[in-house]
Protein backbone atom coordinates (compact mmCIF):
# COMPACT_ATOMS: atom_id res chain seq x y z
CA UNK A 1 0.00 0.00 0.00
CA UNK A 2 1.35 3.36 -0.70
CA UNK A 3 -0.34 7.12 -0.57
CA UNK A 4 -1.41 8.48 -3.60
CA UNK A 5 -1.09 11.75 -2.64
CA UNK A 6 2.43 12.59 -4.15
CA UNK A 7 1.15 16.64 -5.28
CA UNK A 8 3.11 18.37 -8.46
CA UNK A 9 4.84 15.55 -10.05
CA UNK A 10 4.18 15.71 -13.89
CA UNK A 11 1.21 13.65 -14.97
CA UNK A 12 0.56 12.89 -18.26
CA UNK A 13 -3.80 13.41 -18.37
CA UNK A 14 -4.44 14.41 -14.98
CA UNK A 15 -4.26 18.04 -13.86
CA UNK A 16 -0.88 19.69 -13.50
CA UNK A 17 -2.95 22.86 -11.00
CA UNK A 18 -5.21 23.70 -8.13
CA UNK A 19 -6.55 26.77 -7.95
CA UNK A 20 -7.78 28.59 -4.84
CA UNK A 21 -10.89 30.70 -4.50
CA UNK A 22 -10.44 32.58 -1.36
CA UNK A 23 -13.23 33.55 1.20
CA UNK A 24 -13.34 37.52 2.45
CA UNK A 25 -13.80 36.34 6.01
CA UNK A 26 -14.16 38.92 9.09
CA UNK A 27 -14.51 36.20 12.54
CA UNK A 28 -14.78 37.19 15.88
CA UNK A 29 -16.86 37.94 18.91
CA UNK A 30 -19.76 40.80 18.20
CA UNK A 31 -18.41 41.12 14.32
CA UNK A 32 -22.58 40.99 13.68
CA UNK A 33 -22.71 44.46 14.41
CA UNK A 34 -20.60 45.46 11.90
CA UNK A 35 -22.74 43.92 9.28
CA UNK A 36 -24.07 47.67 7.98
CA UNK A 37 -20.62 49.17 7.36
CA UNK A 38 -19.67 45.95 4.89
CA UNK A 39 -23.60 46.05 3.70
CA UNK A 40 -22.29 49.76 2.62
CA UNK A 41 -18.94 48.89 1.44
CA UNK A 42 -20.72 46.45 -0.99
CA UNK A 43 -22.90 48.97 -2.49
CA UNK A 44 -25.93 47.37 -0.45
CA UNK A 45 -28.98 49.89 -0.30
CA UNK A 46 -31.78 47.54 -0.28
CA UNK A 47 -31.19 44.21 1.41
CA UNK A 48 -33.28 40.95 1.95
CA UNK A 49 -32.55 39.45 5.21
CA UNK A 50 -32.63 35.73 4.89
CA UNK A 51 -33.22 33.67 8.46
CA UNK A 52 -35.62 31.22 9.49
CA UNK A 53 -38.49 31.24 12.39
CA UNK A 54 -36.52 30.13 15.43
CA UNK A 55 -34.01 32.45 14.46
CA UNK A 56 -35.76 35.53 14.43
CA UNK A 57 -36.23 35.09 18.42
CA UNK A 58 -32.65 35.24 18.73
CA UNK A 59 -30.64 38.16 19.21
CA UNK A 60 -28.76 37.91 16.12
CA UNK A 61 -31.21 38.78 13.50
CA UNK A 62 -32.23 41.59 16.02
CA UNK A 63 -28.30 43.01 15.71
CA UNK A 64 -27.72 42.50 12.13
CA UNK A 65 -31.01 44.07 11.20
CA UNK A 66 -30.17 47.26 13.37
CA UNK A 67 -26.70 47.18 11.96
CA UNK A 68 -28.14 47.66 8.43
CA UNK A 69 -30.35 50.20 9.03
CA UNK A 70 -28.40 52.27 11.38
CA UNK A 71 -26.38 51.91 8.33
CA UNK A 72 -29.43 53.53 6.24
CA UNK A 73 -30.30 50.63 4.51
CA UNK A 74 -33.78 49.57 3.56
CA UNK A 75 -34.32 45.96 5.23
CA UNK A 76 -37.16 43.42 4.25
CA UNK A 77 -37.08 40.33 5.91
CA UNK A 78 -38.17 37.01 4.83
CA UNK A 79 -38.05 34.28 7.40
CA UNK A 80 -40.23 31.79 5.68
CA UNK A 81 -36.81 29.47 5.08
CA UNK A 82 -37.28 26.09 5.84
CA UNK A 83 -34.85 24.01 7.60
CA UNK A 84 -33.22 21.50 5.66
CA UNK A 85 -35.02 23.45 2.31
CA UNK A 86 -36.67 21.74 -0.93
CA UNK A 87 -36.82 22.57 -4.48
CA UNK A 88 -40.28 24.03 -3.25
CA UNK A 89 -38.65 26.59 -0.37
CA UNK A 90 -36.11 27.64 -2.52
CA UNK A 91 -38.65 28.52 -5.24
CA UNK A 92 -40.76 30.14 -3.14
CA UNK A 93 -37.90 32.39 -1.69
CA UNK A 94 -36.56 32.88 -5.01
CA UNK A 95 -40.63 34.54 -5.58
CA UNK A 96 -39.95 36.98 -2.96
CA UNK A 97 -36.26 37.92 -3.93
CA UNK A 98 -37.32 38.69 -7.51
CA UNK A 99 -40.17 40.47 -6.65
CA UNK A 100 -38.13 42.87 -4.21
CA UNK A 101 -35.90 45.14 -6.07
CA UNK A 102 -32.76 44.03 -3.54
CA UNK A 103 -29.28 45.01 -4.69
CA UNK A 104 -28.31 43.17 -1.59
CA UNK A 105 -28.75 40.05 0.38
CA UNK A 106 -27.82 39.28 4.02
CA UNK A 107 -28.50 35.73 5.48
CA UNK A 108 -28.58 34.71 9.44
CA UNK A 109 -28.44 31.37 9.84
CA UNK A 110 -27.42 27.81 9.69
CA UNK A 111 -26.65 26.13 5.87
CA UNK A 112 -30.74 26.12 5.47
CA UNK A 113 -30.88 29.81 5.65
CA UNK A 114 -27.49 30.71 3.69
CA UNK A 115 -28.17 27.80 0.97
CA UNK A 116 -31.71 29.30 0.42
CA UNK A 117 -30.42 32.90 -0.16
CA UNK A 118 -27.79 31.79 -2.83
CA UNK A 119 -30.45 30.28 -4.63
CA UNK A 120 -32.67 33.12 -4.06
CA UNK A 121 -30.14 35.56 -5.53
CA UNK A 122 -29.28 33.14 -8.40
CA UNK A 123 -33.06 32.62 -9.52
CA UNK A 124 -34.05 36.28 -9.30
CA UNK A 125 -30.92 37.61 -11.22
CA UNK A 126 -30.79 35.07 -13.60
CA UNK A 127 -34.19 33.51 -14.46
CA UNK A 128 -34.52 30.08 -15.43
CA UNK A 129 -36.46 26.87 -15.08
CA UNK A 130 -35.37 25.06 -11.77
CA UNK A 131 -33.41 22.28 -13.10
CA UNK A 132 -31.45 24.30 -15.60
CA UNK A 133 -28.42 25.32 -12.37
CA UNK A 134 -28.96 22.22 -10.76
CA UNK A 135 -26.08 19.28 -11.04
CA UNK A 136 -26.43 16.55 -13.41
CA UNK A 137 -27.27 14.33 -14.30
CA UNK A 138 -30.42 15.14 -11.48
CA UNK A 139 -30.48 18.38 -13.57
CA UNK A 140 -29.17 20.47 -16.57
CA UNK A 141 -25.82 21.74 -15.03
CA UNK A 142 -26.08 25.06 -16.57
CA UNK A 143 -23.33 26.86 -16.66
CA UNK A 144 -24.60 30.58 -13.85
CA UNK A 145 -24.65 33.24 -16.35
CA UNK A 146 -23.30 35.99 -14.66
CA UNK A 147 -22.87 37.31 -11.50
CA UNK A 148 -24.98 37.70 -8.33
CA UNK A 149 -25.86 40.59 -6.41
CA UNK A 150 -23.46 41.03 -3.06
CA UNK A 151 -24.14 38.55 -0.12
CA UNK A 152 -22.75 39.09 3.28
CA UNK A 153 -23.63 35.43 5.03
CA UNK A 154 -23.63 35.43 9.19
CA UNK A 155 -23.62 31.52 9.94
CA UNK A 156 -25.22 30.54 13.30
CA UNK A 157 -24.12 27.12 13.43
CA UNK A 158 -21.02 25.51 13.30
CA UNK A 159 -21.50 24.43 10.83
CA UNK A 160 -21.94 23.67 7.05
CA UNK A 161 -18.92 25.91 6.00
CA UNK A 162 -21.57 27.09 3.61
CA UNK A 163 -20.79 30.96 4.34
CA UNK A 164 -17.42 29.95 2.39
CA UNK A 165 -18.76 27.63 -0.82
CA UNK A 166 -20.24 27.90 -3.97
CA UNK A 167 -22.66 25.13 -2.94
CA UNK A 168 -26.65 25.38 -2.33
CA UNK A 169 -28.14 21.98 -1.45
CA UNK A 170 -31.87 21.19 -0.86
CA UNK A 171 -34.04 17.72 -1.07
CA UNK A 172 -35.60 17.52 -4.56
CA UNK A 173 -39.27 16.29 -3.41
CA UNK A 174 -40.29 14.34 -6.73
CA UNK A 175 -37.27 11.65 -6.56
CA UNK A 176 -36.79 11.94 -3.12
CA UNK A 177 -33.04 12.90 -3.31
CA UNK A 178 -31.43 15.32 -1.93
CA UNK A 179 -29.44 16.93 -4.40
CA UNK A 180 -27.59 20.70 -5.32
CA UNK A 181 -26.21 23.72 -7.29
CA UNK A 182 -22.87 24.63 -7.96
CA UNK A 183 -21.01 27.31 -9.17
CA UNK A 184 -18.14 29.63 -8.24
CA UNK A 185 -20.56 32.52 -8.34
CA UNK A 186 -22.93 31.34 -5.69
CA UNK A 187 -20.03 31.71 -3.04
CA UNK A 188 -21.27 34.86 -1.09
CA UNK A 189 -19.08 37.81 -1.14
CA UNK A 190 -18.16 37.59 2.76
CA UNK A 191 -18.51 36.07 5.76
CA UNK A 192 -19.67 37.33 8.71
CA UNK A 193 -18.66 34.70 11.59
CA UNK A 194 -19.99 35.42 15.41
CA UNK A 195 -18.64 32.15 17.55
CA UNK A 196 -21.30 33.73 20.21
CA UNK A 197 -24.17 33.17 17.66
CA UNK A 198 -23.37 29.62 18.38
CA UNK A 199 -24.11 29.57 22.17
CA UNK A 200 -27.99 29.32 22.04
CA UNK A 201 -27.67 25.93 19.92
CA UNK A 202 -29.16 22.61 21.06
CA UNK A 203 -26.81 20.02 22.05
CA UNK A 204 -28.07 17.66 18.91
CA UNK A 205 -27.56 20.74 16.79
CA UNK A 206 -23.82 21.02 17.82
CA UNK A 207 -23.53 16.97 18.09
CA UNK A 208 -25.18 17.12 14.09
CA UNK A 209 -23.17 20.02 12.66
CA UNK A 210 -20.42 19.34 14.18
CA UNK A 211 -20.17 15.81 12.43
CA UNK A 212 -20.70 17.57 9.22
CA UNK A 213 -18.02 19.37 9.83
CA UNK A 214 -15.34 16.51 10.74
CA UNK A 215 -16.54 14.51 7.43
CA UNK A 216 -16.04 17.98 5.43
CA UNK A 217 -12.39 17.91 6.89
CA UNK A 218 -11.83 14.08 6.41
CA UNK A 219 -13.45 13.87 3.01
CA UNK A 220 -11.38 16.65 1.63
CA UNK A 221 -8.27 15.26 3.53
CA UNK A 222 -8.81 11.38 1.91
CA UNK A 223 -9.79 12.92 -1.39
CA UNK A 224 -8.43 11.36 -4.53
CA UNK A 225 -5.59 14.05 -5.41
CA UNK A 226 -6.29 17.17 -7.78
CA UNK A 227 -3.69 15.40 -10.09
CA UNK A 228 -5.74 12.53 -10.83
CA UNK A 229 -8.56 14.31 -12.06
CA UNK A 230 -8.52 15.21 -15.86
CA UNK A 231 -7.15 18.41 -16.85
CA UNK A 232 -9.99 20.52 -18.05
CA UNK A 233 -10.08 21.06 -21.45
CA UNK A 234 -10.20 25.18 -20.63
CA UNK A 235 -8.40 26.46 -17.55
CA UNK A 236 -11.22 28.36 -16.14
CA UNK A 237 -13.19 25.09 -15.64
CA UNK A 238 -11.13 23.59 -13.25
CA UNK A 239 -14.14 22.79 -10.50
CA UNK A 240 -14.17 24.25 -6.91
CA UNK A 241 -14.28 20.00 -6.07
CA UNK A 242 -11.12 19.47 -8.05
CA UNK A 243 -9.75 16.96 -5.17
CA UNK A 244 -7.10 17.15 -2.30
CA UNK A 245 -4.30 19.85 -2.79
CA UNK A 246 -2.28 21.09 -0.33
CA UNK A 247 -3.93 24.50 0.14
CA UNK A 248 -7.14 22.20 1.41
CA UNK A 249 -4.80 19.63 3.63
CA UNK A 250 -3.74 22.46 5.49
CA UNK A 251 -7.25 23.27 6.61
CA UNK A 252 -8.46 19.60 7.09
CA UNK A 253 -6.00 19.38 9.25
CA UNK A 254 -5.84 22.57 11.46
CA UNK A 255 -9.84 21.42 11.82
CA UNK A 256 -9.66 17.64 12.65
CA UNK A 257 -7.14 18.86 15.56
CA UNK A 258 -9.91 21.51 16.93
CA UNK A 259 -12.61 18.69 16.33
CA UNK A 260 -10.19 16.16 18.32
CA UNK A 261 -10.22 18.22 21.22
CA UNK A 262 -13.70 20.10 21.20
CA UNK A 263 -16.12 18.77 19.68
CA UNK A 264 -17.12 16.61 22.31
CA UNK A 265 -16.68 19.25 24.47
CA UNK A 266 -19.21 21.94 22.79
CA UNK A 267 -21.69 19.15 22.59
CA UNK A 268 -22.55 18.19 25.96
CA UNK A 269 -21.83 21.59 27.93
CA UNK A 270 -23.77 24.76 26.16
CA UNK A 271 -22.00 26.83 28.64
CA UNK A 272 -17.99 25.74 27.51
CA UNK A 273 -18.02 28.87 25.25
CA UNK A 274 -14.39 28.37 24.52
CA UNK A 275 -15.13 24.74 23.24
CA UNK A 276 -17.90 26.33 20.71
CA UNK A 277 -15.86 29.53 19.74
CA UNK A 278 -13.53 26.70 18.41
CA UNK A 279 -16.03 24.71 16.96
CA UNK A 280 -17.35 27.63 14.90
CA UNK A 281 -13.13 28.44 13.96
CA UNK A 282 -13.11 24.60 12.75
CA UNK A 283 -16.29 24.78 11.00
CA UNK A 284 -14.84 28.00 8.76
CA UNK A 285 -11.32 26.17 8.39
CA UNK A 286 -13.55 22.90 7.05
CA UNK A 287 -15.62 24.72 4.61
CA UNK A 288 -12.38 27.35 3.29
CA UNK A 289 -10.88 23.73 2.51
CA UNK A 290 -13.74 21.38 0.89
CA UNK A 291 -15.02 24.55 -0.77
CA UNK A 292 -11.63 24.06 -2.27
CA UNK A 293 -11.06 20.25 -2.81
CA UNK A 294 -14.25 18.86 -2.51
CA UNK A 295 -16.61 15.90 -0.29
CA UNK A 296 -16.51 12.60 -0.99
CA UNK A 297 -18.62 9.13 -0.60
CA UNK A 298 -19.76 9.77 3.13
CA UNK A 299 -21.42 13.24 1.54
CA UNK A 300 -22.93 11.58 -1.70
CA UNK A 301 -24.47 8.69 0.56
CA UNK A 302 -26.34 11.50 3.03
CA UNK A 303 -28.19 12.61 0.00
CA UNK A 304 -30.16 9.50 -0.15
CA UNK A 305 -29.68 8.88 3.93
CA UNK A 306 -31.79 12.47 4.00
CA UNK A 307 -34.00 12.26 1.23
CA UNK A 308 -36.12 9.05 1.76
CA UNK A 309 -36.51 9.56 4.99
CA UNK A 310 -39.26 8.07 6.31
CA UNK A 311 -40.14 8.63 10.23
CA UNK A 312 -37.30 9.91 11.78
CA UNK A 313 -37.11 12.83 13.76
CA UNK A 314 -33.77 14.40 15.52
CA UNK A 315 -34.06 16.70 19.14
CA UNK A 316 -33.75 20.42 18.35
CA UNK A 317 -34.77 20.11 15.53
CA UNK A 318 -38.19 21.07 14.02
CA UNK A 319 -40.65 18.18 15.28
CA UNK A 320 -43.17 19.12 12.77
CA UNK A 321 -42.00 16.50 9.86
CA UNK A 322 -39.18 13.50 9.61
CA UNK A 323 -36.53 14.77 8.90
CA UNK A 324 -32.69 13.35 9.38
CA UNK A 325 -30.23 16.04 9.69
CA UNK A 326 -27.54 16.93 7.34
CA UNK A 327 -25.06 15.97 9.70
CA UNK A 328 -26.21 12.96 11.15
CA UNK A 329 -27.16 11.91 7.46
CA UNK A 330 -23.51 12.55 6.91
CA UNK A 331 -21.25 10.79 10.08
CA UNK A 332 -24.09 7.48 9.80
CA UNK A 333 -22.17 6.40 6.82
CA UNK A 334 -18.72 7.87 7.47
CA UNK A 335 -16.70 4.58 9.21
CA UNK A 336 -18.10 2.21 6.36
CA UNK A 337 -16.64 4.54 3.85
CA UNK A 338 -13.02 5.37 5.48
CA UNK A 339 -12.53 1.48 6.13
CA UNK A 340 -12.86 1.26 2.23
CA UNK A 341 -11.11 4.03 0.83
CA UNK A 342 -8.36 3.67 3.39
CA UNK A 343 -5.93 1.54 1.30
CA UNK A 344 -5.88 4.22 -1.23
CA UNK A 345 -3.83 6.28 1.32
CA UNK A 346 -3.56 4.66 4.44
CA UNK A 347 -1.33 7.45 5.73
CA UNK A 348 -3.81 9.79 5.38
CA UNK A 349 -6.28 7.56 7.24
CA UNK A 350 -4.00 6.73 10.53
CA UNK A 351 -3.10 10.54 9.99
CA UNK A 352 -7.07 11.61 10.43
CA UNK A 353 -7.40 9.64 13.23
CA UNK A 354 -4.36 11.29 14.49
CA UNK A 355 -5.71 14.73 14.41
CA UNK A 356 -8.60 13.38 16.01
CA UNK A 357 -7.23 12.04 19.38
CA UNK A 358 -6.65 8.16 18.67
CA UNK A 359 -3.30 6.75 19.58
CA UNK A 360 -1.84 5.66 16.59
CA UNK A 361 1.49 4.84 17.77
CA UNK A 362 1.65 0.97 17.27
CA UNK A 363 -0.65 1.23 14.15
CA UNK A 364 0.17 -0.30 11.32
CA UNK A 365 -0.66 0.85 7.82
CA UNK A 366 -2.75 -1.93 7.01
CA UNK A 367 -4.97 -1.04 10.50
CA UNK A 368 -5.48 2.49 9.21
CA UNK A 369 -9.04 1.82 7.87
CA UNK A 370 -10.05 0.40 11.48
CA UNK A 371 -8.20 2.78 13.43
CA UNK A 372 -10.19 5.70 11.69
CA UNK A 373 -13.39 4.26 11.72
CA UNK A 374 -13.05 3.29 15.83
CA UNK A 375 -11.92 6.55 16.14
CA UNK A 376 -15.25 7.73 14.55
CA UNK A 377 -17.40 5.24 16.34
CA UNK A 378 -16.52 6.09 19.94
CA UNK A 379 -16.52 10.39 19.06
CA UNK A 380 -20.26 9.63 17.64
CA UNK A 381 -20.92 7.41 20.79
CA UNK A 382 -20.29 9.57 22.56
CA UNK A 383 -22.17 12.82 21.17
CA UNK A 384 -25.50 10.60 20.93
CA UNK A 385 -25.07 9.54 16.95
CA UNK A 386 -27.60 7.24 15.77
CA UNK A 387 -26.02 4.30 15.63
CA UNK A 388 -25.69 3.63 11.59
CA UNK A 389 -28.20 3.97 8.75
CA UNK A 390 -30.30 0.97 11.13
CA UNK A 391 -31.23 4.00 13.58
CA UNK A 392 -32.42 6.39 11.46
CA UNK A 393 -34.98 3.86 9.83
CA UNK A 394 -33.42 1.71 7.06
CA UNK A 395 -32.78 -1.63 6.91
CA UNK A 396 -31.48 -4.30 4.24
CA UNK A 397 -34.38 -4.13 1.86
CA UNK A 398 -33.40 -0.13 1.69
CA UNK A 399 -30.41 -0.81 -0.41
CA UNK A 400 -31.29 -0.69 -3.41
CA UNK A 401 -33.18 2.57 -3.34
CA UNK A 402 -30.03 3.72 -0.90
CA UNK A 403 -27.97 3.16 -3.87
CA UNK A 404 -29.62 4.17 -6.91
CA UNK A 405 -29.82 7.94 -4.74
CA UNK A 406 -26.36 8.32 -3.80
CA UNK A 407 -25.15 7.01 -7.43
CA UNK A 408 -26.75 9.37 -9.10
CA UNK A 409 -24.23 12.18 -7.01
CA UNK A 410 -21.24 11.36 -9.70
CA UNK A 411 -19.65 14.58 -8.65
CA UNK A 412 -19.10 13.61 -5.16
CA UNK A 413 -18.40 9.67 -5.58
CA UNK A 414 -15.40 10.16 -8.46
CA UNK A 415 -13.59 12.54 -6.02
CA UNK A 416 -12.73 9.25 -3.30
CA UNK A 417 -9.11 8.83 -3.31
CA UNK A 418 -10.15 4.93 -4.24
CA UNK A 419 -12.81 4.31 -7.21
CA UNK A 420 -16.12 3.24 -6.07
CA UNK A 421 -18.31 0.79 -8.15
CA UNK A 422 -22.10 0.27 -7.93
CA UNK A 423 -21.55 -3.16 -6.35
CA UNK A 424 -19.32 -1.31 -3.62
CA UNK A 425 -21.54 1.39 -3.33
CA UNK A 426 -24.15 -1.40 -2.10
CA UNK A 427 -21.79 -2.95 0.24
CA UNK A 428 -21.18 0.13 1.77
CA UNK A 429 -24.69 0.88 2.85
CA UNK A 430 -24.98 -2.79 3.90
CA UNK A 431 -21.87 -2.01 6.27
CA UNK A 432 -23.42 1.60 7.72
CA UNK A 433 -26.20 -0.80 8.86
CA UNK A 434 -25.00 -1.23 12.64
CA UNK A 435 -21.61 0.27 13.94
CA UNK A 436 -21.67 -1.20 17.95
N1 LIG B 1 -23.73 24.86 1.01
C1 LIG B 1 -22.89 24.06 1.57
O1 LIG B 1 -21.70 24.14 1.31
C2 LIG B 1 -23.40 23.05 2.55
C3 LIG B 1 -22.52 22.19 3.19
C4 LIG B 1 -23.03 21.28 4.10
C5 LIG B 1 -24.39 21.24 4.36
N2 LIG B 1 -25.24 22.08 3.70
C6 LIG B 1 -26.69 22.07 3.96
O2 LIG B 1 -26.99 22.89 5.10
C7 LIG B 1 -28.16 22.40 5.75
C8 LIG B 1 -27.89 22.13 7.21
O3 LIG B 1 -27.45 23.30 7.83
P1 LIG B 1 -27.03 23.36 9.38
O4 LIG B 1 -26.48 22.08 9.83
O5 LIG B 1 -26.18 24.57 9.52
O6 LIG B 1 -28.40 23.55 10.17
P2 LIG B 1 -29.78 24.24 9.78
O7 LIG B 1 -29.58 25.54 9.10
O8 LIG B 1 -30.61 23.23 9.09
O9 LIG B 1 -30.37 24.51 11.24
C9 LIG B 1 -30.67 23.44 12.13
C10 LIG B 1 -31.58 23.91 13.26
O10 LIG B 1 -30.82 24.73 14.16
C11 LIG B 1 -31.50 25.99 14.37
N3 LIG B 1 -30.46 26.99 14.65
C12 LIG B 1 -29.54 27.47 13.77
N4 LIG B 1 -28.71 28.32 14.41
C13 LIG B 1 -29.12 28.37 15.70
C14 LIG B 1 -28.65 29.06 16.87
N5 LIG B 1 -27.56 29.85 16.82
N6 LIG B 1 -29.29 28.88 18.03
C15 LIG B 1 -30.38 28.03 18.12
N7 LIG B 1 -30.87 27.35 17.06
C16 LIG B 1 -30.24 27.52 15.86
C17 LIG B 1 -32.30 26.21 13.11
O11 LIG B 1 -33.39 27.09 13.34
C18 LIG B 1 -32.74 24.79 12.78
O12 LIG B 1 -33.90 24.46 13.52
C19 LIG B 1 -28.56 21.13 5.00
O13 LIG B 1 -29.57 21.41 4.07
C20 LIG B 1 -27.28 20.72 4.31
O14 LIG B 1 -27.49 19.91 3.19
C21 LIG B 1 -24.76 22.98 2.83
FE1 LIG C 1 -21.89 18.73 4.74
Amino acid sequence: MSCCHHYYAPTENGDNAFSVDISSITFGSGVLTEAGSHAQGLGMTRVALFTDKRLTALPCVAQVSASLKAAGIDVVLYDEVKVEPTDQSFLAAARFAAEGGFNGYVSVGGGSVIDTCKAASLYASHPAPFLDYVNAPIGAGRAVPGPLQPHIACPTTCGTGSECTGIAIFDLLSMQVKTGIVSKRLKPSMALIDPLTTYSLPRNVVASSGFDVLSHALESYTARPYTRRARPANPTLRPSGQGANPWSDLGCEAALKLLGQYLQRAVSDASDHEARDNMMYAATLAGIAFGNAGCHVPHGMSYSVAGLVRNFRAEGYPQHEPMVPHGMSVIVNAPAVFRFNAPACPERHLHGAQCLGADVRDAALEDAGEVLARQLISMMKAAGIPNGTSAVGYGEADVDALTAGAWAQQRLITNAAREVTRTDLSDLFRGTLRYW
